[in-house]
């Protein structure tokens, strides 16, 4: 039997975000700028990912040690094969209670149904404006938003949960706050705004860039009155309101202006599998090579067990301390999110 395993600052672990592929069919400005994603960027090739077999014995390793919540992410993860399958394995694992898929809304005409027929129920969906020109310039592939909302309309209508999030940067999109909010309360579909975070090392940062929870919170307060509803589950991402005329709900990240790391419960894997114990680290444990070395179950656990105990990372803390602070990340389209 294992004892609950704490890190340095207490935390127990309780998500696993998996990242499925580092490829993104999107080049958004924020997170993958053409200018460096281009034709010639070497993404990482086939053998070097996690196989779904890989993929469900770390997820199995990681539950018995208290994951009870996964998150597929990518890069894009519908572009990577057979998505479905993995989900029907993972729901299969012993202690996992929820699964959630985090998508630009591109793909999921072909892959949605699919997807809810292996049991996937949860879909967090991007689209970071309503007007056409300004979205097709963020996405950097001239992708229209009148295709993410019909494949919004067309996952609603199968039946899953949905949220959608849209990455708020000040002087790119703010604009775009009251209309997306009005689309979607009309909708009964959850908005989530989201702080523009410093990830990555190219994606264009800075201070100035961030509109804050209190910002769009007051801009929203013109035309509707909110009300705080009670998190959900201890160590709760979003902090979620609801429109005080509706069921409707908007929900806030506030990584930058009220960072969430006290009750981080969260690692990632990389779909190289590399396991990282904060979205800022600097550099990931490498399972895969214990996996393929031949380890044995218990000698993988007592690795992730090592990693998650030494943890003391809170980073988003530690920004707003000392703001600017110079070091090497990893990618958002790598490590997902
Ligand atoms: P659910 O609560 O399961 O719906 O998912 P989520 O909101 O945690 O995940 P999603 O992939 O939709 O992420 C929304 C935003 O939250 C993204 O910008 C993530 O990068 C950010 N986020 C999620 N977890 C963390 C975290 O631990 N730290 C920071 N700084 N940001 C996070
Ligand atoms: N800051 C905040 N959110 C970001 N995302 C990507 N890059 C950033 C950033 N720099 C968002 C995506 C997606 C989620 C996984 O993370 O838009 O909604
Ligand atoms: Fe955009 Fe997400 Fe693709 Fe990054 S991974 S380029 S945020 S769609
Ligand atoms: Fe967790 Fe790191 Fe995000 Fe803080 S910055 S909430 S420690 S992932």
């Amino acid at each position: 039997i294992n004892e609950p395993m704490r890190d340095q600052l207490h935390r127990p672990i309780r998500d696993l975000r998996i990242s499925v592929t580092d490829r993104c069919n999107f080049r958004c400005t924020y997170c993958m700028p053409k200018e460096i994603f281009g034709d010639d960027y070497r993404f990482l090739p086939k053998h070097e990912l996690l196989t779904f077999e890989e993929i469900r014995r770390v997820a199995r390793l990681f539950a018995s040690l208290g994951v009870k919540k996964i998150r597929l992410t990518g890069g894009e993860p519908l572009l990577r094969g057979q998505l479905p399958t993995l989900v029907e394995m993972l729901l299969q694992v012993e202690g996992i209670e929820d699964i959630g898929l985090t998508t630009n809304g591109l793909l999921l005409k072909q892959y949605a149904q699919p997807l809810y027929d292996k049991g996937l129920r949860r879909l967090n969906i991007s689209l970071d404006a309503m007007d056409p020109e300004l979205f097709a310039l963020m996405n950097g592939r001239g992708i229209t938003p009148a295709v993410i909302l019909e494949n919004i309309e067309h996952v609603r209508k199968i039946g899953f949960q949905i949220k959608v999030n849209m990455v708020v940067q000040k002087g790119v999109n703010d604009q775009e706050i009251l209309p997306m909010a009005a689309y979607f309360k009309a909708q009964g579909i959850t908005l989530c705004f989201i702080e523009f975070m410093d990830v990555g090392n190219d994606n264009g940062w800075s201070f100035k860039r961030v509109v804050t929870k209190k910002e769009i919170y007051e801009r929203l307060s013109a035309s509707y009155v909110l009300e705080p509803l009670e998190q959900h589950y201890y160590g709760e991402v979003a902090k979620r309101y609801r429109y005080s005329d509706s069921e409707s709900e908007v929900g806030f990240i506030t990584s930058v202006s009220e960072s969430f790391c006290s009750t981080c419960t969260r690692a990632r894997l990389s779909s190289e599998g590399k396991f990282y114990t904060c979205l800022f680290a600097s550099e990931g444990f490498d399972l895969r090579e214990w996996i393929r070395g031949g380890a044995t179950d218990d000698e993988i656990l007592g690795a992730i067990r090592g990693v998650w105990e030494q943890r003391n990372d809170r980073y988003s803390d530690e920004r707003t301390e000392h703001t600017e602070r110079v070091r090497k990340k990893i990618n958002m389209s790598y490590i997902g999110g």
